[in-house]
């Protein structure tokens, strides 16, 4: 057991930059100037490389036309209905979800996570206390630099490998959770791939409405499993959906990160106030992106085999890496997260990675934030993202154990 309150970090005023740097501006600091030895591969961006699904060129064909007009704030109502069928069958929802008035398109999930807390903190209105935004740790970037937009604290919550990467609720003290306008959650994690069951869902949808917050439930990675399919927080938060909103995508489901199309779906009142923010700020979605959205969540063959690959290329680090750095095959999303803290930690492992063997990985410190007690849960580890085919990836992986031994 541990402390949250004590183990968290608010930052001073002059550390707000800081706090929003993106992690791969960082990265492209420390590797400046150094020549790697080898030819490079980039296993530090978690961008899909496997190939995209045969039905975007024909579709997007179809509807070039569309081009020709400016898309509507909320989505068509084919998007939403598509959407809506697909997130009934994947979740088993205790309720059909009402297209018109539970679903709003976004354009990826990124600016839809970094607008969430602005809309979260003006929807939940003012609370005792300065409003606090709640992160486990380490975590997506995009949730830290939107709790800083929000002008809310970010509070970053422990999680290690002996809480199997991910919060501990009993841990968390009434005062924080009274001052908490939304918590970013993510199942699967980025980066560690742990999954959080029904239980646990539950009991987080429990205390968002419990002390009146927002879950910001994001489950971009929920179709990259290694075995059993995650839970859904919309499942979890039964028949009305109140103080949950989950956020979805196609760029990982089915390897269309330029696509630029996503979804939030949950409570309608918080919607309702999101989509008043969006109205105005929130980029728009292009009417044939959604018509290729709309024939991906109609297929389901294409996400059955870029899982295979994924899962495919876990049996790579299975055999490869083996039982080296803390590895352990995760029940989801497509990073390795390992334990470098006998090479030197995260930092030092990248450069001599880079340095040796062309390899760009991302230290975990990057994505993760000192706790008050100044230890930091990324600082002992390497991310890497399993993006490429399984050539490059074979190849990378022997590389790494080659240098790291
Ligand atoms: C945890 C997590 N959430 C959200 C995103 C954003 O993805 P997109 O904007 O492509 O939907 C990413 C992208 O890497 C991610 O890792």
């Amino acid at each position: 057991m541990f402390m949250i309150a004590a183990d968290r970090v608010s930052p001073p005023s002059t550390a707000r930059a800081a706090e929003a740097r993106s992690p791969f501006v960082r990265l492209s600091e420390l590797l400046a100037g150094i020549e790697p030895a080898k030819p490079p591969i980039n296993l530090a961006v978690g961008e899909p490389q496997h190939p995209i699904p045969d039905f975007v060129g024909p579709v997007l064909n179809a509807h070039l036309f569309k081009f020709g007009r400016y898309p509507g704030n909320k989505g068509t109502d084919g998007f939403r209905r598509a959407a809506a069928t697909w997130l009934d069958r994947r979740f088993d929802l205790p309720r059909p979800i009402d297209p018109e008035h539970e679903i709003l398109v976004l354009a990826g999930t990124r600016e839809g996570l970094f607008l969430a807390a602005i809309a979260a903190k003006r929807y939940i209105g003012p609370k005792s206390g300065r409003p606090a935004i709640l992160i486990p740790n380490p975590f997506y970037a995009v949730y830290a630099a939107g709790a800083v937009a929000a002008d809310c604290e970010p509070v970053y919550l422990s999680t290690t490998a002996a809480t199997g990467f991910l919060p501990d609720l009993d841990a968390l003290d009434d005062a924080l959770l009274a001052r908490t306008v939304a918590f970013y959650f993510a199942s699967p994690t980025n980066p560690q791939g742990a999954v959080a069951d029904a239980a646990y869902l539950v009991r987080l949808v429990a205390l968002a409405r419990r002390f009146n917050f927002m879950l910001l439930g994001d489950e971009c990675y929920c179709e990259l499993y290694t075995r059993t399919a995650p839970p859904g927080m919309l499942t979890a938060a039964a028949a009305d959906f109140q103080n949950v909103a989950v956020f979805h995508s196609l760029s990982k489901r089915s390897n269309l990160p330029g696509l630029r199309v996503g979804f939030v779906a949950g409570d309608k009142k918080f919607l309702a106030a999101y989509f008043d923010l969006r109205a105005i700020a929130a980029p728009q979605v292009p009417i044939p992106a959604q018509e290729v959205a709309i024939a991906a969540y109609a297929d389901e063959k294409h996400v059955v085999e870029n899982r295979a690959l994924y899962n495919a290329k876990f049996d790579l680090a299975d055999q490869i890496i083996g039982s080296r750095y803390g590895y352990h095959r995760p029940a989801g999303g497509f990073f390795l997260w390992l334990d470098v803290s006998s090479k030197g930690g995260g930092e030092a492992a990248t450069v001599r990675l880079w340095r040796e063997e062309g390899l760009r990985v991302l230290p975990g410190q990057y994505i993760a934030r000192a706790q008050a007690d100044g230890s930091n849960q990324g600082r002992d580890y390497i991310r890497i993202a399993l993006v490429h085919d399984k050539t490059i990836t074979s190849e990378a992986l022997h590389r790494l154990v080659a240098v790291l031994g």
